[in-house]
């Protein structure tokens, strides 16, 4: 099956999370992702947090599948001459080093134009171009906290939590995503490229963004009727944390079902759907509060709205997560059990969709890693392992038109 990014060339010059979960994904749709990595070490993911001693961590076989490693030292000058022929061929080079990395090592966007003006300088940084924080080191749960998810986070009484999801992370790295194939598209119509940068800071408030509208509500009416805070607590001049409570205009609930004093994940989400009160009636055998004034619009909800939920709780507190959802599908409620990791991986939908993969490395042997979250009709692509450090070293070099004199010599010059 021919891939709709085939033919596109990408150095990748990424490590960590952010940049590898952004060339791994057009990776998958068919570009050609050649990764360099610094001799003897490579991504320090591939050390990080290992379960196999002396085997690529999972760290980084999830987040560098269907690319090829070069090993190159591009501060020395052989290696510097690698990277530039790369460049001159390629059409996008993506990055995430701390600001100003790429700089110190002469491969400033000028010298990138210089080299090939038709290439997608792509980065990844904490903070965008110009802030006060510009020059700051950044990651993950940093990015979760500048970018207003944290304060936003948790419980009222408890401190800035952050989210297991990786906003600043592979959020930023899909923000990028999005940039580079713009500015393929962009480059079509110009025949030049250009910068693109997104910044972790950024990605993460993109997702934040109801919070920043809470804010303004809050700067308006002094209160926000959808926060457990609405009608008897306090309010400051600042979005609290809500808990679990709905983000959008419908409230919602963590609750307990069966079995939730032994095990952490016994619980679903409830939404209580604006439209779908009658058939909530209708689901708990409360038919009476369907059109009893003091229940049957949201406002009138809303002071006893945590009352209803311990009354839902009531009714599911003999039925398991998967259960009680079984009862709640069926009249049109929005709710999902709260699933583990473990239950995740166990998913025969998610494996079936291909949303989860179990692939064959050559040396840790078989591990399940995620696949594409978006579907095509027209395309199914297929999740490889991640490669070995340097395992297609001479190979790009050929492909580059070095000799096999040329190669030896420069694994030479580059040993660690
Ligand atoms: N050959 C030679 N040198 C190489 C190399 C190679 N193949 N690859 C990297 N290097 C060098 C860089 O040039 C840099 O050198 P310098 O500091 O002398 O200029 C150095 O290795 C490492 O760069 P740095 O990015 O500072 O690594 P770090 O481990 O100290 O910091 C981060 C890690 C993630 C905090 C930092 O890279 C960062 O803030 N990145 C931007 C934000 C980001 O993406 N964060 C999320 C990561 S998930």
């Amino acid at each position: 099956m021919s891939m709709p990014l085939e033919g596109i060339k990408i150095i990748d010059f990424t490590h960590v999370q952010a940049g590898p979960a952004c060339t791994q994904m057009l990776a998958w749709f068919g570009a050609d992702v050649i990764k360099i990595e610094r001799p003897g070490a490579g991504d320090v993911t591939r050390s990080q947090l290992r379960d196999i001693p002396g085997v690529d961590a999972l760290y980084f076989t999830m987040l560098n599948s269907n690319k090829k490693s070069l090993t190159l030292d591009t501060k020395k000058p052989e290696g510097k001459e690698v990277l530039e022929k790369l460049i001159r061929e390629s059409d996008v080079l993506v990055e995430n080093f701390a600001p100003g990395a790429l700089d110190r090592m002469g491969f400033s966007w000028e010298r990138i134009q210089e080299l090939n003006p038709r290439m997608i300088l792509a980065s990844v940084k904490g903070f965008s171009e110009g802030h006060h924080y510009e020059d700051l080191k950044v990651y993950e749960n940093v990015a979760q906290c500048a970018g207003g998810a944290a304060s936003t986070t948790g419980f009222w009484d408890g401190p800035p939590t952050v989210s297991g999801a990786a906003l600043g992370d592979s959020n930023t790295g899909m923000h990028l995503a999005i940039g580079i194939l713009t500015a393929l598209m962009g480059r079509q119509k110009t025949g030049r490229g250009q910068k693109v940068s997104a910044s972790m800071q950024d990605a993460v408030l993109n997702l934040t963004r109801v919070k920043l509208r809470d804010q303004q509500r809050l700067d308006k009416v002094g209160f926000l009727e959808e926060y457990p805070q609405y009608p008897n607590g306090k309010f400051t001049d600042v979005v609290p944390r809500g808990g679990n409570a709905g983000g959008g205009g419908q409230p919602g609930w963590v609750l307990k079902c069966k079995g939730w004093e032994t095990d952490p994940n016994a619980y679903i989400y409830f939404t209580i759907q604006s439209h779908a009160w009658g058939q909530i009636c209708k689901a708990l055998g409360k038919e009476e509060w369907i059109d009893d004034p003091a229940y049957n619009t949201p406002i009138a909800r809303q002071d006893k709205i945590f009352d209803i939920f311990a009354f839902i709780e009531d009714f599911i507190k003999d039925k398991t997560k998967f259960e009680a959802v079984d009862i709640f599908r069926k009249f049109d409620i929005p709710c999902a059990p709260v699933l583990s990791m473990k239950e995740i991986a166990e998913d025969e939908s998610l494996r079936k969709s291909g949303s989860i993969v179990e692939v064959e490395h050559k040396e840790r042997g078989k591990y399940l890693t995620v696949g594409s979250p978006i579907k095509f009709s027209e395309l199914t692509p297929e999740i490889k392992a991640s490669p070995l450090l340097g395992e297609h070293t001479d190979e790009v070099l050929k492909r580059l038109g070095y000799s096999d004199e040329q190669i030896a010599a420069l694994h030479a010059q580059q040993a660690v």
